[in-house]
């Protein structure tokens, strides 16, 4: 099929776009592209996820079962574990994860299976873009040369893109399909392909000079946070010594209105992203002799932060006369932050492996979780509950789900430690009748 025929095809509705790995990024993708009217074909390695999608039933957060079926229903999108599927796409969008390893360097296995599945089922005429997150060059230096091996030529059979993902679980304001989209070609003729594609379902798409630029711009964006995060998060630890306030000092800060963005501080920096990505352009740095002093110290710092909670926390129990190893410590919310379902890299997590470590009594709640089998971790939901509330020492909020019923908590429980500064919202912390039983960060 000449490029020609392939973006108009895209154009018409008529192209086929298949999604390799649908997840918190790839699912919400497909449903856009079915939403206007293509034909999708969602492709994962987990039976479970694709028979939860046969049934209509969503597994992310950011999607609900009324969303799926209202999408879907009526509208040609199949979800299967068969890859011979990528004969029939015009578009082939891989949306599969990139962890770390054992050692912290980036695990690219999942890219690596996925575009060998592409490579056994490639055909002319088609576009494939990468939109997992990794390091620069890995477009060019990985897929490029699999793809190539079938001898077929880039920009002259096929086309070859990258598109960073930019999607913010939870966030109810920007969406797929609002976020501006960021792409870039291993050829130019590619860079043009995946611009017709993707202005089908994105409302802005902006092209640049290559894959790597692409690939190096959602790393800038990650890198950018971790050290900001950090930044703030050390300076909560400074404004603990000085006895000063830093919700305080942010709220007043950002009332500049240029020059400052406000990060907040919280119990360590989790998800799948931030603590994660940036170590994949550290990673690329250190094959080419340069360390990346920022993204190293913005890791250790935030690596401080669980450990810093729980010295905040023994502080307060000192007040009580009690010990870590005597108290009874509700975490509230497990999840990396509010409102999604999502455990990766969770702080909350490392809070209670260290004070299990301390013996200290552990429960948690969070609806997202009725069981928390994660890191050596067993434990069932606590009920919240005034009896249950009032029956523990100390109560730690890790993540601020938003349909909790914080004046409920507020008023039964002990002694909060407020690490997200979700209560300050609610009440006047600071008021003599709260006294001692709100503390934050
Ligand atoms: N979650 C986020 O907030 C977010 C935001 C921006 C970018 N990203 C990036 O997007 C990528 C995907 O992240 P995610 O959060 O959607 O991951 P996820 O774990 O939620 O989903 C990935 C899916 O890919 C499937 N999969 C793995 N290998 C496969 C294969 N070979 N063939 C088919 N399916 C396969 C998994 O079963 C899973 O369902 C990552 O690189 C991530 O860094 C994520």
């Amino acid at each position: 099929m000449s490029i020609k025929n392939l973006k108009k095809r895209i154009k018409s509705k008529k192209a086929k776009v298949g999604v390799i790995g649908l997840g918190y990024v790839g699912l919400p993708l497909a449903l856009s592209f079915a939403k206007k009217g293509f034909n999708v074909i969602g492709i994962d390695i987990d039976k479970d996820r694709i028979e939860q999608l046969k049934k209509r039933v969503s597994y992310i957060t950011d999607v609900s079962n009324a969303e799926l079926k209202s999408t879907l229903n009526g509208r040609n999108f199949k979800a299967t574990t068969d890859a011979s599927f990528i004969k029939k796409l015009d578009a082939v969008i891989i949306c599969v994860p990139t962890p770390l390893g054992k050692n912290r360097e980036p695990d690219i296995s999942y890219i690596r299976e996925a575009v060998t599945k592409v490579r056994d089922n490639i055909r002319k005429g088609q576009i494939v873009v990468l939109e997992s997150t990794t390091y620069p060059g890995t477009t060019r230096e990985i897929l490029l040369p699999v793809l190539q091996s079938t001898g077929l030529k880039e920009g002259r059979d096929f086309y070859l893109a990258f598109s960073p993902e930019r999607i913010d679980p939870g966030n109810e304001v920007y969406k797929t399909e609002n976020t501006p989209k960021i792409i870039g070609g291993i050829s130019a003729k590619s860079t043009a392909v995946a611009k017709v594609l993707y202005d089908q379902v994105i409302d802005e798409v902006i092209p640049v000079t290559s894959a790597s630029a692409a690939e190096m711009v959602k790393l800038l964006e990650n890198t950018f946070r971790i050290v900001n995060i950090a930044l703030v998060n050390e300076i909560t630890v400074l404004c603990d010594k000085l006895g000063l306030d830093i919700w305080e000092i942010i709220d007043s800060a950002k009332s500049k209105p240029y020059g400052y963005m406000p990060f907040y501080p919280g119990p360590g920096c989790g998800g799948h992203c931030i603590p994660v990505d940036p170590l994949y352009l550290s990673w690329k740095a250190k094959e080419h002799g340069f360390e990346t002093k920022f993204i190293n110290l913005a890791s250790s710092v935030n690596e401080l932060m669980p450990q810093y909670t729980i010295d905040k926390l023994e502080r307060i129990l000192a007040k009580q006369k009690k010990t870590l190893n005597k108290a009874k410590i509700l975490v509230l919310g497990v999840a990396y932050k509010k409102d999604v379902k999502d455990l990766r890299e969770s702080p909350a997590i490392d809070v209670i492996k260290i004070l299990q470590a301390q013996n200290a009594k552990i429960s948690y709640h969070d609806s997202f979780f009725p069981f928390l089998k994660i890191s050596g971790i067993n434990l069932k939901r606590s009920p919240f509950t005034k009896a249950f509330l009032r029956s523990q020492d100390c109560v730690v909020i890790t993540a601020a789900h938003s349909s909790l019923d914080y004046r409920f908590l507020i008023d039964n429980a002990k002694v909060i430690l407020d690490t997200r500064g979700i209560l300050r919202k609610i009440v006047n912390t600071k008021s003599r009748k709260l006294k001692g039983k709100i503390i934050t960060l």
